[in-house]
């Protein structure tokens, strides 16, 4: 039987000219007057796509389960887990490497224009040391299942999509694969487990533990949430940085070195000897370090972050290049301070929030400060786009914006934009 356009179901099969891709890693086709949200599928392919999800009003989800006329860009996808049903960790497999920056740009021009309406041309580079864009994830945190395998999750779902050394994860870092399949569960997190699946059945979802392994260049680090979490190393914009084992740093092994560059760039000109500079959501420090080799030991860096560990591995990891005030609170919370460390003017501010973006009232209040330049690095180009509306509201135009491609495979891209005085 046809599909019905008034109820259509899940497992229903329609063919689709497939249109522009979208931000959150598909494309979009219509269908009956409906939006068609499409993983799998290529601009200007034409599908056989089976929806995966009906629930909502304005718009249905799909795979693509057959290309009729494919792109030129497209390629046969190297992860055994990659494709319809599968996992939910990359999903453009099936593009070169040139058209996943492509899609990607596309993306983030695409938001500009919706969010902010601008128009401003897109490239998105490529890191150093790329290569075939696999292998590069140094930290993954993955699901532990009530069967005990252990992998990523698949798409929209909590259901765990088993690694192993015949089928890794093609983007993580060689070993994490192995190492995963090979884990013995410690008894408090299989009790944990245990418990956790009696009470989700009760509320109707599964919450499933969770172990995190990050690639150390010798075994790679395994961390369960009971275990003591300890420090490591990493290497960016010429000095070692502590960072505790299950912390915030970048996933990509080039990522960190390159936005810190990408950062050094924006703040040049804007920043001197004895300036004063925030390093807004500032991890441990690597943003504060750049800003701390351009004010130098008579400047001031304002590194604030919510994570104390965090705050106080910053505040190591920058001792000496400036005064460094390291501060653990909320930056919305801490901007509404006038006397507070955030509470006076400031050269330059940067800032580097996780995927929901600074919002209102940061903007807002950072513009008040007066700062000769925001630099803003975003993992989130729709929150990027909607602060940038925000900004322009309160006198700060985008001016220069670079775009990078820390996450191959997948949708996910980075920006540092520079935001002036209007
Ligand atoms: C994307 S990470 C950036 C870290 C650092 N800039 C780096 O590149 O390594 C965002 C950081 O913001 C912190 N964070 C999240 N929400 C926050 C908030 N409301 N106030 C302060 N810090 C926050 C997180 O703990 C995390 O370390």
């Amino acid at each position: 039987m046809p599909p019905d356009p008034e109820h259509p179901r899940v497992g229903d099969e329609i063919l689709l000219e497939i249109g522009p891709v979208a931000h959150g890693g598909h494309c979009v086709a219509r269908w009956a007057g409906r939006v068609v949200f499409v993983r799998h599928a290529l601009p200007g392919e034409q599908a056989l796509v089976r929806l995966t999800d009906t629930r909502h009003d304005g718009f249905l989800r799909a795979d693509a389960i057959r290309i009729d006329r494919a792109d030129e860009a497209r390629i046969t996808p190297r992860c055994f887990h990659f494709g319809p049903g599968g996992c939910g960790g990359c999903d453009f497999q099936h593009a070169t490497l040139q058209r996943q920056r492509e899609l990607k740009a596309a993306v983030v021009a695409e938001q500009l224009r919706r969010l902010a309406g601008m128009d401003v041309p897109v490239t998105v580079e490529e890191l150093p040391g790329t290569g075939d864009g696999f292998g590069w994830r140094t930290r993954v945190r993955w699901g532990l299942d009530a069967a005990g395998r252990i992998g990523p999750r698949a798409t929209r779902s909590h259901d765990v999509v088993a690694v192993s050394s015949a089928a890794p994860c093609e983007i993580a870092a060689p070993g994490l694969s192995e190492t995963a399949a090979a884990l013995g569960v410690p008894p408090e997190v299989a009790l944990e487990r245990a418990q956790g699946a009696t009470r989700g059945r009760d509320r109707g979802g599964v919450k499933l533990p969770e172990v995190n392994l990050v690639a150390t260049g010798t075994a790679p680090l395994v961390l369960w949430k009971h275990d003591d979490v300890p420090t490591i190393s990493e290497h960016a914009a010429g000095r070692d940085f502590r960072v505790r084992g299950d912390g915030f740093w970048q996933v990509h092994p080039a990522a960190a070195d390159t936005l810190a560059g990408a950062v050094d760039d924006a703040v040049d000109g804007f920043l001197a000897p004895g300036g004063v500079a925030w390093d807004l959501y500032g991890g441990v420090g690597l943003f504060g370090a750049v800003l701390a080799d351009r004010v130098g030991p008579s400047g001031t860096v304002v590194t604030v972050e919510n994570d104390a560990p965090a705050t106080a591995l910053a505040t190591e990891n920058l001792d000496g290049l400036a005064r460094i005030v390291g501060v653990t609170d909320r930056v919305e919370q801490l901007l509404e301070d006038a006397d507070g460390p955030l509470g006076g003017t400031v050269d330059v501010i940067v800032l580097d929030p996780p995927r929901s973006g600074a919002g209102r009232v940061v903007c807002a209040a950072m513009t008040t400060r007066a700062p000769a330049a925001i630099v803003y690095v975003a993992c989130d180009p729709a929150a990027l786009a909607r602060d940038t509306a925000i900004l322009a509201e309160h006198g700060y135009s985008l001016d220069t914006l670079r775009a990078f491609d820390c996450f191959p495979q997948t949708h996910h891209v980075e920006c540092v934009a520079r935001f002036l005085p209007a």
